[in-house]
């Protein structure tokens, strides 16, 4: 039997992380939870992003996952090193904002940064940050509501109103980070630090420009994972014929993530509710 790799967010915005995933690995079977019940993580604070982000390992555990990925900036930066140290024998995948491939595309040597509050103060965040200071200057833009803009948005995709709120946040935030292009003193490249940025990448790619490049991280997150199930032997079971199957899970609104999964996805999944009992904060892991 091939174990299924578990991956995890505060809500919808690890589908552009599943998204990855599924192109690169085809053949393997997935679990995606969305805590929508506990969302956003990015304007809570630490505790609560651990706590969900173990509740919601031990899940998958019990499920018997053979890999986690955190698609989800925020609860990397609050969350990963206390899980490997949780489960060391259980390859764990997070998200960071990439300000390293941001620095080697970048020609104007200026770069924004848009990530939640939470991902952007964290202590993992400033290391990155400081290991690259060298070599660009970057804007960093906390973008308060604008995940959950996104959440609501798919609520009413066909509304235009949804798609007016979640501009209305995208352009406040750009405007915050200064002018973009490729002049010189001109941000040039633009990092979507939060999972759920991908799916308002048209409406930045519009407000931004066309000359400005746009990086976001699942195929790199989705290459990592695959570099590591390589590693772990015999993790890729060689009977599998595939497609993969895939399971949605949800702490929240059910029709929101059906809808993300089939408008973004073209995946028809049904949805469950996560038990309560797995939603405690208290759960501890199993290993
Ligand atoms: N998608 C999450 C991230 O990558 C954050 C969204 C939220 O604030 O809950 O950071």
């Amino acid at each position: 039997m091939n174990a299924p790799i578990g991956v995890f967010d505060s809500g919808i915005g690890g589908l552009s992380v599943l998204k990855a995933l599924r192109a690169e690995l085809p053949l393997e079977d997935f679990i995606y939870i969305a805590d929508s019940g506990h969302a956003p993580y990015g304007e809570r604070d630490d505790a609560h992003v651990l706590a969900r982000s173990r509740a919601l390992t031990a899940h998958l555990v019990q499920k018997n996952v053979k890999a986690v990925v955190i698609a989800c900036n925020t609860a990397t930066a609050a969350a990963i090193n206390q899980l490997r140290a949780e489960y060391p024998q259980l390859p764990i995948i997070g998200v960071e904002p990439a300000l390293k491939p941001a620095a080697l595309l970048s020609r104007t040597r200026r770069i924004g940064v848009m990530a939640t509050r939470s991902t952007l103060a964290s202590s993992r965040f400033k290391l990155l940050l400081d290991s690259l200071a060298s070599q660009a200057e970057f804007v960093l833009q906390p973008c308060d509501g604008l995940a959950d803009a996104i959440e609501r948005g798919i609520k009413a995709q066909a509304g235009a109103e949804s798609a007016t709120e979640i501009i209305a946040a995208c352009a406040r935030n750009i405007r915050a980070m200064g002018q973009f292009g490729l002049e010189n003193g001109e941000i040039d490249t633009l990092v979507l630090g939060c999972t759920h940025y991908p799916f308002a990448g048209d409406h930045l790619q519009a407000l931004v420009g066309a000359d400005v490049t746009l990086v976001e991280t699942g195929e790199a997150v989705a290459r990592q994972t695959q570099r590591l199930l390589r590693a772990a032997a015999g993790s890729i079971g060689p009977a599998v014929t595939g497609p993969g199957r895939i399971s949605l899970l949800t702490t929240g609104d059910a029709y929101t993530l059906k809808a993300a999964a089939a408008h973004w996805l073209a995946l028809h999944e049904p949805v469950d509710l996560l038990p309560t009992r797995s939603n405690s904060l208290h759960s501890t892991p199993s290993s």
